[in-house]
This record gives C-alpha cells, structure tokens and sequence, in this order.
C-alpha cells in the first residue's frame, strides 16, 4: 500500500511546502538491496569504565570492513583496533560542517557497575549525535540485568534501557537505536545479531532492547562463514506465505539460502503457488486451524525434516467484546494462536523440526498494548508471546530457538482495511512518522532464523519504527 504523504514531503515541492508550514517529514529509510554495499562510512566508538566487549567490536569491524574512529571515551580502542589492523582514527567533537560524516555509533556499557559511571554515555553521544547521518545506527552494549552480581550493577545496567530509547525518540532522520545486552561468556556470539542492528535490513527496528545468551549451538565465525548465504542448505515453513508479509518473509529467507515451504489456505493456492515457483520453493494448500493440519503438515514435511518454521499466518475480525461473535471470537484464537502450538508440537514430538531449529511466532504491538475491538486478536498475539517466553527453556537443550517478533503498523493488505483516520495515526505515530514495509518484517525474522543467532531466544522483537502503541 502506498504511503502518499511520505512521498509527497520527499518530493521538491512537498518538502518546501511541508517547511513552510512546519508539518513533519518522514524520511524515506534506507533498505538492504542486494547490488548496494551493506556497511559503509565511518563508526564511532565510545565505551564506558572497564569495557568488556571491544575485541568482539574489533572483530566486528574487521568482518564488516568499515573504518572506526575512537571518541576520548574509549581510550583503550585506537592500540586495540591496531592490534587487530584496522584502519583507525581519533573522533574530533562535531563542528559545523560535520553532520551527516558517520554512518553509526556504537558504545560499550559493559563495564558500568554503578549510577555514578553512567557520565561518558553524555559524553560521548552528546558529541557525536549531530555528526550521525541519516538513517544512521546507533548501538548500545551492556550487560544483561538479572544477571549482574549486585544491585547497583543492575541498576546502572537497567537506566541504559530508558536511555537508548530516549535516543531513539530523539534521532529523527530515519535514525534506529537499540540496546543489546551481552551475557558473560556470549561475547564470541555477538555478530549477527550487531550486524542486523548497523545493517539497512533494520530500518524499521527501533528503540528494541534484545539479549544475547550463552546458550545454544556455537555461532558461526567469520572467517568461515559466508554472510551472503547464512540460510544455505537449510529448509523453512512459512505459514500464510500467498501475500503481504508472509510472501515478503519467504523470498527473504529464500534471498538467503534456505528452501522454502509456504502454507496457505485452499483458496490463496494461485498466489501460494506463483510465488513459491519464483523462489523454487513448495506450495503447500492447508487451513492451519483445521483438525488434521498438524499430522499433514508433519507428513508433508518428514523425509527431510525441516530448520526453521515461521508462524506468520494470521486474521482479524474486529469488534467490541459486546458485538463480536463467539465463532468469529473463537477462529482468530484458533488461527493465531493455537495452530502454532498445535504445529509445534507435531513437528518437535517427531523429531520433524531439527535440532539446532528456529522458530519465530508473529505477534503486534497489539498483544503488547491491547486494542479498542481486538479482544480475540490481542489475547492471541499476547498468547503467541507466551508461548516464546515458556517454550524458549524448554528448546534449550536441543539447540532451538524460539522467538517473537512484534510488527506495528506494516503496509499490506490487512492494514488497508483500517479506516483513514486511524490508518494515518497508526503510520504517524512513531519515531519514524511511518508504517514500515513487509520486508522490514521479513528481515527481523531472517536475523532470528540465522545460525549466528543462537543465543538469543524466547524474545520479543517489535518491529514498528518505536512506536507510541504499547511502548
Ligand atoms: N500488517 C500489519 O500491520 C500487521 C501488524 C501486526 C501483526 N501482523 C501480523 O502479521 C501476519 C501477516 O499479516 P499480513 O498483514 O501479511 O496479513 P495478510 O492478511 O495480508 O496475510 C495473511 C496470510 O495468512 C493466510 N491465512 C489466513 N488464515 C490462514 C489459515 N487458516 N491457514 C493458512 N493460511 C492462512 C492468508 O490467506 C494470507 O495469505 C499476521 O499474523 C498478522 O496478524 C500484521
């Protein structure tokens, strides 16, 4: 669906006018495209006392080849970035002139055990946010807090969350912000997951905060991995894969590598199948909610087992508690909630879905926040959130992870339904004065499913350019 405010502000005459009467310009993001170079440009690094996870930046900036250049906060970066041979600078404090030279911002928390070392986090991004260009990143790293040996470390830890949300709110620009908590012992594992956050796939993903654990498989290291095609040899269900953002999440987990296995209902079989034959992937016609889906499904899948499986099919049927019906209540639960479970424990009991898996539920700012009319539609997405945070100890032991992500206002089919008024204030009220694209959906889920992912499970990852719903 297209978004003509946002094209119009960006157009010549829109953006004059749009100036004169002071009305809010969105900025059009920067997306991953496969012919543009993913990283480029300048990063800044800052840290705080004592940081932990330098080298593992180090090793970052390596894989990723971009330059670094070292604010006065993170002394310890410039002989460290040499030792690694890395092309390194001082940063000098924004001048006029100097907006737009850096392409991210990146500060090591780790070693902040207190309220009163909390400074250099002032420092450091109070001189280098105005030199931050647009759509920039900017990535805060701590330590996770219930794993901090005292309060005031827990504490300290904590403020980072409201602090890197706050910059978030206040970067504009098409500019994301995200915290990134690192276990002790979790520092090898860190890659995929910081190059998600510098990387244009995030556009839409801001203000997140997300934990990286110790547990899980070994994550891939990038000397003998190849970051082009971390899905290759792998095999991925989509549910719900005919249209909107389960069509955008097969062709990106396709783009990657994996051979996809879209699921639709009988009556999207022509779209299920025109877009399963441009990627050479498997259409799969069956209503998910219905009594026999799960043992299908297993069976369709069972010779060849399959990685990943992403519950992406989903309805709403919208009306108060008073007004709605019961089967019209009771088919949004069925179809959002319980046919995950249902397929979930088919494919686990069977040994269908390998160890090592991933699976990723599609929940909305909705079961976060509630919403006027969605009684059925929030207690599944709420429940689907549940169900990651539950089931995510239990996968442990067998490698898989399980995770949400939490789309806001996404531009397809679904949200086309909404009336105008409420349509224009679900796309305007976030940081990005925008609704985000399937795709931005679609590349959260490809982070989650990746290899290097295997420390982060049972999370929530809203992908909704910081919205004010539920935040
Ligand atoms: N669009 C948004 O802004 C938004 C926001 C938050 C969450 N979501 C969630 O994202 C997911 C995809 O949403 P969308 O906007 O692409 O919706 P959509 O209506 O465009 O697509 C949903 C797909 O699921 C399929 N489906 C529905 N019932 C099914 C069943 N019983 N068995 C098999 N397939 C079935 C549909 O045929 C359709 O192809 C949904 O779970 C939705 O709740 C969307």
């Amino acid at each position: 669906m297209n978004d003509s405010y946002l094209k119009f502000v960006n157009s010549p005459f829109g953006a004059r006018l749009a100036r004169s009467l002071g009305l809010p310009k969105p900025e059009v993001l920067r997306r991953y495209r496969a012919d543009r170079p993913e990283f480029e440009g300048l990063v800044a690094i800052g840290a705080g006392r004592e940081p932990r996870l330098l080298d593992a930046l180090a090793n970052l900036i390596a894989s990723i080849g971009v330059t670094s250049v070292a604010h006065e906060s993170a002394g310890l970066w410039v002989p460290l970035a040499n030792r690694h041979g890395l092309m390194t600078g001082r940063f000098e404090p924004a001048e006029s002139g100097s907006q737009g030279k850096l392409a991210a911002l990146l500060f090591d928390a780790s070693g902040i055990e207190d309220s009163s070392q909390l400074a250099p986090l002032h420092g450091f991004f109070h001189d280098t946010l105005r030199s931050l260009g647009r759509c920039g990143r900017i990535v805060v790293l701590g330590r996770p807090p219930e794993a901090c040996a005292s309060p005031r470390q827990w504490t300290a830890q904590r403020a980072l969350e409201g602090f890197t949300r706050s910059l978030g709110k206040e970067a504009r620009r098409g500019i994301t912000a995200n915290l990134v908590y690192v276990a002790q012992g979790a520092e090898g594992s860190v890659e995929a997951t910081l190059r998600f956050f510098l990387s244009p796939r995030s556009a839409y993903v801001s203000g997140q905060v997300v934990r990286i654990d110790t547990g899980g498989a070994t994550a891939p290291t990038s000397s003998a991995f190849d970051w082009s095609q971390p899905l290759a040899g792998r095999r991925a269900v989509v549910t719900g894969a005919a249209r909107g953002i389960g069509a955008s999440i097969a062709s990106v987990l396709a783009a990657e590598g994996a051979h996809v296995i879209g699921i639709d209902i009988p009556s999207a079989r022509d779209a299920l199948d025109a877009t399963m034959r441009q990627l050479n992937g498997t259409a799969l016609a069956f209503d998910i909610a219905a009594p026999e889906a799960p043992a299908q499904i297993a069976a369709a899948l069972d010779e060849q087992g399959v990685d990943i499986v992403v519950h992406n099919a989903g309805i709403t049927k919208d009306k108060t508690i008073a007004k709605v019906a019961e089967a019209a209540w009771q088919s949004v639960i069925d179809i959002n909630l319980s046919a995950q479970e249902r397929i979930d424990d088919a494919l686990l009991a069977a040994g269908i879905l390998r160890d090592g898996g991933r699976i990723v539920g599609v929940s909305s700012i909705s079961g976060i926040a509630g919403n006027l009319g969605q009684t059925n539609y929030a207690a599944s997405k709420a429940g689907v959130i549940g169900r990651v945070q539950s089931m995510a100890p239990q996968l442990r032991a067998r490698g898989i992870t399980i995770n949400a992500v939490a789309p806001g206002f996404i531009e397809t089919q679904m949200t086309a339904k909404i009336p105008l008024t409420l349509r224009e204030a679900g796309r305007r009220m976030n940081s990005m004065s925008q609704g985000g694209q399937p795709v931005d959906v679609a590349q959260t889920i490809a982070w989650l499913a990746h290899p290097g992912a295997a420390g982060v499970t049972g999370q929530v990852v809203r992908v909704c350019g910081q919205s004010l719903i539920g935040a």
